[in-house]
């Protein structure tokens, strides 16, 4: 693939997709120790056709953005989150984690170097930044690797979801995702891999993503194939899955918080597929998601449209317009969310 310049990109056009940038980062473990890392405009990975992560899925992800804001600099939204989810992922799997201390520092130095890739403020786009950790050492039984790669991958990209705040179709699916006590709280490739199927079934009929419902009953919701799920109640109250099997979402934190703040009481509780007539408004909330709006889910042929098909409603802007306002840069956060690139 040829490395991306930055003048033949249409920032407000963007999809969600790979481009090969001029900068990655790498790092590797080897005899116990962690090595200093390094920029590299290598974005192809060399490794031993036993290495674990090709047979038994040592592997382990984080997706966090760069925002560009109005004064022409670059923040991340929370990337020491990101840094301890990896850590705890990279853990469930048997894999060294990168040191948390340096991670941020990391994703810093791959964001300088790419500078010319973080879209402009009010494009609606990002960079994306793709954290992620592979065992790399040879394997043949099933045992976990010694040797483990580190690496940063950039790319800009546009909505996840094509409506963007336009809100778009879900459906449920009789495949699981991940099992009660599986890597579902982690994110790890197993996971997404297992949703490639169900999740292009449900592309095919024209829905956005699946909605997982519970592995035990299938009637809770869990989450959906790329993002967290919430509901807002009749009476304005913010809901959201609990569940031993979904990923812990940065932004689901963030909103939990930001609910509270506006009065909306947030409550992570159960929530039954048959019991959506409680919520006025609907919503997918991740990284790559930001917040778009559910218009409607079909569980066994049965569509349950929220608050329209067409419009967004209004709880679901209002926390979009506070969550985008501190991403950007436009509004003052809490403490610690907002974390500046230095860019020089
Ligand atoms: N759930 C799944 C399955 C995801 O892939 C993501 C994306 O990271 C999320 C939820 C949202 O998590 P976060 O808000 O930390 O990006
Ligand atoms: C993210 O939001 O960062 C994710 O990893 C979701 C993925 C499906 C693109």
């Amino acid at each position: 693939m040829k490395k991306a310049k930055a003048e033949d990109f249409d920032w407000p056009n963007l999809g969600f997709n790979y481009y090969d940038l001029p900068y990655s980062f790498h790092a590797e473990y080897r005899d116990g120790k962690w090595d200093e890392g390094k920029l590299t405009n290598d974005s192809t990975i060399k490794m031993s056709e036993a290495a674990n992560v090709l047979h038994y899925g040592q592997e382990a992800f984080e997706g966090l953005k760069a925002y560009r804001r109005k004064d022409g600099g670059v923040n991340l939204f929370r990337p020491d989150m990101n840094a301890k989810r990896l850590h705890n992922s990279a853990k469930r799997l048997l894999m060294v984690p990168f040191p948390e201390n340096r991670f941020v520092e990391a994703v810093k130095m791959v964001v300088k170097a790419n500078q010319d890739f973080v879209p402009p403020y009010g494009s609606g786009a990002t960079l994306y930044i793709r954290p992620f950790i592979i065992g790399s050492g040879e394997v043949i039984g099933v045992h976990p690797a010694d040797k483990f790669q580190f690496h940063i991958l950039v790319t800009p990209v546009g909505p996840y979801y094509k409506g963007g705040m336009k809100p778009t179709e879900y459906v449920t699916s009789p495949y699981d995702r991940a099992a009660h006590g599986g890597t579902g709280q982690s994110k790890v490739s197993g996971n997404y891999a297992a949703s490639l199927l169900p999740g292009s079934l449900a592309h095919k009929n024209g829905y956005s993503d699946v909605v997982y419902l519970d592995p035990r009953l299938h009637e809770n919701i869990e989450e959906l194939g790329g993002a967290n799920f919430f509901g807002i109640t009749k009476d304005g109250k913010f809901k959201t899955p609990k569940s031993p099997s979904i990923l812990p979402s940065i932004t689901k934190k963030s909103l939990l918080q930001i609910a509270d703040s506006f009065g909306m009481e947030p409550e992570e509780t159960s929530i039954s597929i048959y019991d959506l007539d409680q919520f006025s408004e609907a919503g997918a909330m991740g990284t790559a998601a930001v917040i778009s709006p559910v218009g409607s889910i079909t569980h066994n042929g049965n569509k349950h449209v929220f608050y329209s098909e067409t419009e967004v409603g209004p709880y679901t802007q209002k926390l979009y317009d506070r969550l985008s306002g501190i991403q950007d840069g436009d509004q003052k956060g809490p403490d610690g969310w907002q974390v500046d690139v230095p860019l020089k």
